[in-house]
């Protein structure tokens, strides 16, 4: 590892990646901007020999878990339970390889939040301050963070939180918002006292600045260093460390009562109480260490929490390393659209798998090599489609499966013996030697994308190759050179078996199936001698498989289906129109009839045309509702509603006498108005 952080040499890295809320099951944005790197980066640390620890969890206190468990009538337990599993198990599927993933609700983390917190109280590290704060009187409770909403005074959004504002992004303070309103009873919130501790962070801005801005200068993210410096430029202010909630970490002070830490000062501690659940594990090493490079991956909404007041915990506290950098990613979208868990935009890890059982490393390959490392980024079904099916199948599958299969047609799958190489294998041979370094250069720099075009550059290589020495026809002219050709692809097949398996370890470990491949690290590729002449390979299996349209249309339609509930949702009645006079509404003559016939109009698409018994003979009335009513007899006997005196005028060539009342639902059908009971053909309505 001398690519970057000045250079140090560690002995052991601890890395760490956000803990996902329990709110929800992750989708296709967390994946992409922390746990999919992550996991590369570990899996590639692991693969140079290198003593990791991948620490993952749930987070599962804060408001959003409080209210939704409120909203369902359950407990917030219930909902980080429900949550927590399904967030572990689908982690675990796609092959994220925690060292552990625990979880913030646990005894053991809960002691460990305390005691943290207990250590700096006793060490006057907190300031104490009483302030008046909202509260719901209705309720009995104080309003933190997302009870309260109300308008954001920076961009006018009137559903801001009371610690942020989505539309705008800023954070906020309750006290900021615009007519403040209780999410739990809707009522305006009145003051009162509470007392609450707070990490003086306006302290710490001068270590902060030289730490961040000056030592990590360059080899920090643009994207995490400018963050840093506008907060760092703003001022830094004291910030509240315990909330008066219930459902928490227990401030661990006598006479505190219904206060709480807050989420984010217990969830970061999570990565430490995790460690020390391992067992038979010296936990300090892996935080107490200087020789131990900690690291931090997350999106971009944590950025502040990461560098600046979990630093500002762990400096406090005093014997902690701090972290060596904190790779944040964008934001992915979906479609064009933000993903969000509330509008139930995003493509959830749980149900892709249950949709394509088998093909985890698509994912991660999607992901990867789409991943919002400088700039947000945009997730399509048709993309996924064609990283499968032009990269996946056609470069990578297609060269390892080549290679297998004339194998076993020429040598039986025997690796055959190699002559001495002419100028284009020595060429081959010198271009794979560089590939390890180039692709874990840049896995170290945090360039995942970048390292997965570099590693699927291998596979090119060696179709070009295989596509300039044509042994299909060679054998039967060169035998000898052929053999050579074979054995060389077959050595590159091996290096792609090691150097892919960060990226698709599920892949890795099939081609180490069918090759017969020992366990290799990443310092044992390169080398041209991998596969000794002789050596068995096992009948070639086809690592990936065509998506074809109607798979993807199936996705592309279940989005489309999810957009339509939301616009369904987000309907409201239409506002009332401007206040008429009793006799205008008398102007109208509205009567009910009796249907004698009905029939569709023909040409007319949309058309009915009805046969009325309206009590002085009949009429005959066109109605625009044929798309609802698809089977018009069935209309017949039923009374319905119309306008008696509009001129009559001509549809579609029959004349309407009339027109009959329909109300339009919110999706936009047309339902007939009927009266309750039967009545008198000819009556009027009003
Ligand atoms: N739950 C937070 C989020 O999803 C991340 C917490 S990361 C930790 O934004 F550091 F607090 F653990
Ligand atoms: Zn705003």
């Amino acid at each position: 590892m001398t690519y970057n952080e000045k250079d140090q040499h560690y002995k052991r890295f601890t890395v760490t990646s956000a803990l996902p809320y329990a709110n929800g099951p992750v989708h296709i944005g967390h994946l992409a901007g922390v746990y999919v790197p992550a996991d590369v980066y570990v899996r590639y640390l692991r693969a140079q020999g290198e003593d990791v620890m991948f620490i993952g969890g749930s987070d599962e206190h804060g408001v959003p878990i409080t209210i939704k468990a409120r909203k369902e009538g359950v407990t917030p337990q219930d909902i980080v339970d429900r949550y927590h599993k399904i967030i572990k198990d689908s982690f675990a599927e796609l092959g994220i390889s925690f060292d552990i993933y625990s979880r913030t609700s646990s005894p053991e983390h809960h002691e460990t939040a305390a005691a943290y917190f207990k250590k700096l109280y006793d060490e006057g590290k907190f300031v104490e301050k009483v302030s008046m704060q909202y509260y719901d009187e209705e309720a009995q409770q104080f309003l933190a963070d997302r009870y309260i909403t109300g308008t954001c005074p920076h961009c006018g959004n009137e559903h801001a939180y009371g610690d942020q504002c989505e539309a705008c992004g800023t954070s906020l303070n309750a006290t900021d918002l615009i007519n403040p309103k209780s999410t739990l009873s809707g009522n305006p919130p009145v003051m009162r006292e509470t007392k609450h501790w707070y990490l003086p962070l306006d302290q710490d801005e001068p270590w902060l600045r030289e730490w961040i801005l000056e030592q990590h200068k360059g080899d920090w993210k643009t994207n995490v260093y400018g963050q840093c410096k506008s907060w760092i430029d703003a001022g830094l202010q004291p910030r509240a460390v315990t909330r008066d909630l219930d459902w928490g970490v227990k401030v661990p002070i006598e006479g505190t009562d219904g206060k709480v830490l807050y989420v984010w000062f217990d969830a970061p501690i999570g990565y430490i109480s995790f460690t020390k659940q391992l067992k038979g594990n010296d936990w300090e090493k892996w935080w107490k260490d200087k020789d131990t490079k900690l690291v931090h991956f997350i999106g971009k909404d944590n950025i502040v929490f990461h560098c600046i007041i979990f630093p500002a915990m762990l400096k406090a506290d005093g014997s902690y390393i701090l972290p060596a950098n904190v790779p944040a990613n964008e934001f992915l979208n979906l479609e064009g659209d933000k993903i969000s868990t509330s509008r139930n935009w995003a493509v959830w890890l749980h149900e892709y798998l249950r949709d394509f059982p088998g093909k985890q490393d698509v994912l991660r390959y999607t992901l990867c090599s789409n991943a919002p490392e400088t700039k947000d980024n945009d997730f399509t079904w048709k993309d996924f489609q064609l990283k499968n099916n032009s990269e996946l199948v056609a470069i990578l599958g297609n060269f390892v499966n080549r290679t297998l299969v004339l194998t076993h047609k020429f040598y039986g799958g025997k690796v055959p013996a190699r002559g001495p190489l002419p100028e284009m294998e020595q060429e081959v041979v010198k271009e794979m030697a560089t590939f390890p370094e180039r692709i874990g250069r840049s896995i170290e720099v945090y360039r995942f994308r970048e390292a997965l075009a570099e590693m699927m550059n291998l596979a090119r290589l060696g179709n070009k190759y295989l596509t300039d020495r044509e042994p299909w026809k060679l054998i039967k002219t060169d035998p000898e050179l052929t053999a050579t050709v074979m054995n060389l692809s077959l050595q590159i097949c091996a290096n792609l078996a090691v150097l892919c398996a960060p990226f698709l370890p599920f892949t890795a470990d099939k081609m180490h199936r069918i090759m017969n491949l020992p366990a290799m690290g990443w310092k044992d590729a390169g080398r041209a001698d991998l596969l000794m002449e002789g050596h068995q390979i096992d009948k070639p299996e086809l690592l990936f498989e065509q998506i074809d349209d109607a798979t993807i249309e199936a996705q592309v339609n279940k989005l489309l289906e999810t957009k339509r509930q939301n616009e369904l949702n987000a309907w409201t009645p239409n506002a009332v129109k401007e206040t008429v006079a009793f006799d205008d509404f008398g102007k109208m003559d509205i009567r009910v009839g009796t249907v004698l016939e009905c029939s569709k109009v023909p040409k007319a698409d949309k058309l009915l045309q009805f046969k009325i018994e309206d009590g002085m003979g009949t009429r005959t009335i066109v109605s625009g509702i044929a798309k609802f009513y698809p089977e018009p007899e069935k209309l017949v006997g039923m009374q319905v509603c119309f306008i008696a005196n509009f001129a009559p005028r001509k549809l579609k060539g029959v004349e309407s006498q009339g027109m009959i009342l329909s109300a339009e639902d919110k999706d936009g059908r047309l339902v007939l108005v009927t009266p309750s009971q039967l009545v008198t053909p000819g009556c009027n309505v009003g």
